[in-house]
């Protein structure tokens, strides 16, 4: 079978209690900057008292989806030789090693200088292989994968190949870990009209089984408001049964998230937390219950938003609006979806009612089949049937009903 290290998840650790020894994944970090993953960004820090001692084992558990996960963000950089930062090109953060990317634009542009480097059949594979190793350690039944061709020029001429070697890295690991996942194959933001066209066409003509949707990411604040200019594309992917999916309201305002959802059809709004600037956007998303699949972590190290207390995923959920919690690039930002979780613990109280709801609104807003999507679901029931520890002061935890 493929070998690939599975990078230790990025949450804080449980204090051993003995009701939370369920599965749990300790294998060799795979992720380069090794040291940033038992730490939770500066920025993101917030108190620990409130969070019960089991709780990581416990989230890591709940069965969830996750349905806003990049292929670029999944490379590890050993694997490319981009492992220190003289190689990267990029800051490291003083306080805690990761590397420290100024923007959006400039995140993209080294998304584009680690995949280059990707230039064997056997990387592509094992790139895919650990995906669904990590998503089973962190209780991912399923994940949608963002996938843009853009960023991969050594595949440029063959895309056909490079999503045969996707398939198979993933078949393997689903086999080998029972978790399902899709390919949502991503045009750019910033790419000419044409060639959104032509990679329209070569899907529309090929149709590979492991690409379930079509989904538009990059920078639109540098290609400017370009829903008109997608929404053909889209129209022709919908029309023979392909899902939709759009990056909005993260580098634009809540303009590009009501182009996202009217004009190209989108399903899920990837971000789409600067919808919250705009009132009656928050109050129609919540009334026609459109999912928004928020990475937190990468909105704090992107500068989209100005810390983990202050997202607005929280004002968004209070508001109605169904949300999940995903990683974005999570090889990249040293984070994983139990990390996310637990720091929404941290940072909003969220108690086990609102974790299963998200986890439940992950579910549902993905992609995955409907029979694989009730099974996820009926999971999800009865690990939430099942009582959940509770951490006890004399014991370590026991059972709650
Ligand atoms: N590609 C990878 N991560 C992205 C992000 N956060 N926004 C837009 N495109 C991306
Ligand atoms: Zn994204």
């Amino acid at each position: 079978m493929l070998p690939v290290a599975v990078a230790e998840p990025d949450v804080p650790s449980s204090r051993g209690c003995a009701a939370c020894s369920g599965r749990s994944a300790r294998a060799t970090p795979s992720f380069p900057f090794a040291r940033t993953l038992g730490t939770v960004p500066t920025s993101t820090r917030t108190t620990r008292a409130t969070l019960p001692a089991c709780a990581p084992d416990w989230i890591r558990r709940l069965p969830k989806a996750e349905v806003h996960l990049h292929l670029e963000g999944c490379v590890p950089l050993d694997t490319v030789g981009l492992e220190d930062a003289g190689h990267a090109g990029v800051e490291l953060d003083p306080e805690t090693g990761a590397p420290a990317f100024g923007d959006l634009a400039e995140f993209l542009a080294f998304l584009d200088r680690c995949c280059a480097r990707v230039t064997r059949g056997e990387q592509v594979e094992q790139i895919a292989y650990g995906i669904t190793s990590r998503a089973a350690a962190d209780g991912v039944g399923h994940a949608d994968v963002i996938f843009n061709p853009t960023h991969w020029p050594a595949w440029r001429s063959d895309l056909s190949e490079l999503v045969a070697r996707l398939d198979g890295g993933f078949a393997a690991g689903e086999a080998d870990h029972g978790v399902s996942i899709g390919l949502c194959l991503s045009l750019q933001r910033t790419q000419p009209p044409g060639e959104s066209a032509e990679l329209v066409d070569w899907l529309l003509a090929t149709r590979p089984d492991r690409v379930v949707a079509l989904s538009v990411d990059g920078d639109e604040s540098a290609a400017g408001r370009t829903g008109e200019r997608f929404a053909p594309l889209f129209r022709r992917a919908r029309a023979v049964g392909l899902r939709a999916c759009a990056h909005a309201g993260e580098s634009s305002g809540p303009e590009g998230v009501r182009d996202a959802v009217e004009l190209l059809g989108a399903e899920r709004v990837d971000h789409g937390i600067r919808a919250v600037e705009d009132r009656s956007l928050v109050q129609e998303l919540a009334a026609r219950a459109v999912p928004l699949d928020i990475c937190p972590t990468s909105n704090v190290r992107l500068g989209v938003a100005t810390s983990f207390a202050t997202h607005p995923i929280e004002q968004l959920r209070t508001a109605g609006v169904p949300v999940s919690v995903n990683t974005d690039d999570p090889l990249l930002f040293g984070t994983s979806v139990t990390g996310e979780y637990t720091r929404c613990v941290e940072a909003f109280s969220w108690d086990r009612t609102v974790l299963g709801a998200v986890a439940r609104t992950s579910i549902e807003s993905s992609f995955a089949q409907p029979e694989r999507r009730r099974e996820l679901l009926a999971d999800l029931d009865d690990f939430l049937a099942q009582g959940t520890p509770e951490p006890d002061a004399a014991t370590g935890a026991r059972e709650r009903r």
